[in-house]
């Protein structure tokens, strides 16, 4: 039997960081998605493999390590705590293929954790639904990174457009935005785990000044939601360029995100701004007109990609 899962990546539109501490936050998955096949395996190890990444390694489930010469992508920590958590040990092959750039900020951690989860849950012919699963896959990604807030893991879990409340619980809404995003991204990863530990340092040793930035970006979340819903594209672009400023400002920008951030907004990008952790990965540019040129300009020195919205969560199959 094989069993499969997919989940959609994410990009996070507003309060990431903040979203850390309370604040609240909107995201939404998009039409790019991981994939995760789980098979028996032929031999007597566990094997996780993945030709999109060029990369192979046998897994020792019980102790929570890994053979490999080919790399070390960020994503085998997610993988490992999975299988020492939930998996029965027996030998197993993963196999992972997607077609979202890994590292890029759009959440390939938190679909590889949600697909991976719901395809081995599948295979053990365990039940369960999204909120179980959404809950056990934020549990992974605080595990892995020290901290995480549920936005990613809601996100690849449900789909569409999520707005994430003060109290932790999920709104999905009514995507009244009918515009296309332009994606620009570095091949300098971002380590989501790194970014959030260094702005709760920088929260720390700065609490009078960062405590009101971070206040302040949960504002800028509310007042985008208003946009959202009465399709005020002007108000929105705005607000995303007012968040970049203070997501600067917690220290999570990088030369080639501003390059990208400002190459955008003169291509006619309504609004652009780091999506994500920062430090590496990439940018979203609002383009409710200019799509083309914002693409063209930011593929001139980085990646660019055009993404669209996706109402889709996780999906299981068998083969
Ligand atoms: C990372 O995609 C988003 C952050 O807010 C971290 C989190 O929410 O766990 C930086």
């Amino acid at each position: 039997m094989e069993s499969i899962a997919s989940a959609p990546g994410k990009m996070i539109l507003f309060g990431e960081h903040a979203v850390v501490y309370g604040e609240p936050a909107i995201a939404g998955a998009v039409n790019k998605r991981v994939t995760i096949k789980i098979t028996k395996s032929s031999t007597n190890s566990s094997i996780f493999k993945s030709d999109d990444l060029g990369f192979e390694a046998e897994l020792n489930t019980r102790n929570k390590r890994y053979i490999s010469n080919r790399g070390k992508p960020g994503i085998i920590k997610y993988i490992l705590e999975i299988l020492f958590r939930f998996h029965d040990h027996s030998p197993i092959v993963i196999d992972l293929s997607l077609d979202i750039p890994i590292g890029s900020g759009l959440g390939s951690s938190a679909a590889v954790t949600v697909s991976t989860l719901a395809a081995l849950f599948n295979y053990h012919g365990k039940k369960f639904n999204k909120n179980y699963l959404a809950k056990k896959a934020h549990e992974i990604e605080s595990s892995v990174q020290g901290i995480a807030s549920p936005l990613d893991t809601s996100v690849s879990t449900f789909g569409g457009l999520i707005y994430l409340s003060r109290e932790k619980k999920i709104f999905k809404f009514t995507n009244k935005l009918q515009s296309s995003f332009v994606i620009g991204y570095t091949l300098k990863r971002g380590n989501t785990g790194k970014m959030v530990k260094s702005v709760r340092s920088l929260k720390n040793r700065y609490s009078k000044i960062v405590d009101p930035i971070i206040t302040s970006i949960g504002e800028i979340t509310d007042e985008a939601k208003f946009a959202i819903a009465h399709n005020n594209q002007s108000k929105f672009g705005e607000l995303m360029n007012i968040n970049q400023g203070l997501l600067d400002s917690l220290g999570v920008n990088t030369k080639e995100l501003s390059r990208m951030v400002y190459i955008a907004r003169k291509a006619g990008a309504h609004g652009s701004k780091i999506t994500g952790s920062g430090g590496g990965g990439s940018i979203i540019a609002f383009c409710p007109t200019n799509e083309e040129k914002v693409f063209r300009s930011i593929s001139k020195y980085d990646n660019a990609l055009k993404v669209r919205f996706s109402n889709e969560g996780v999906i299981v199959q068998n083969r």
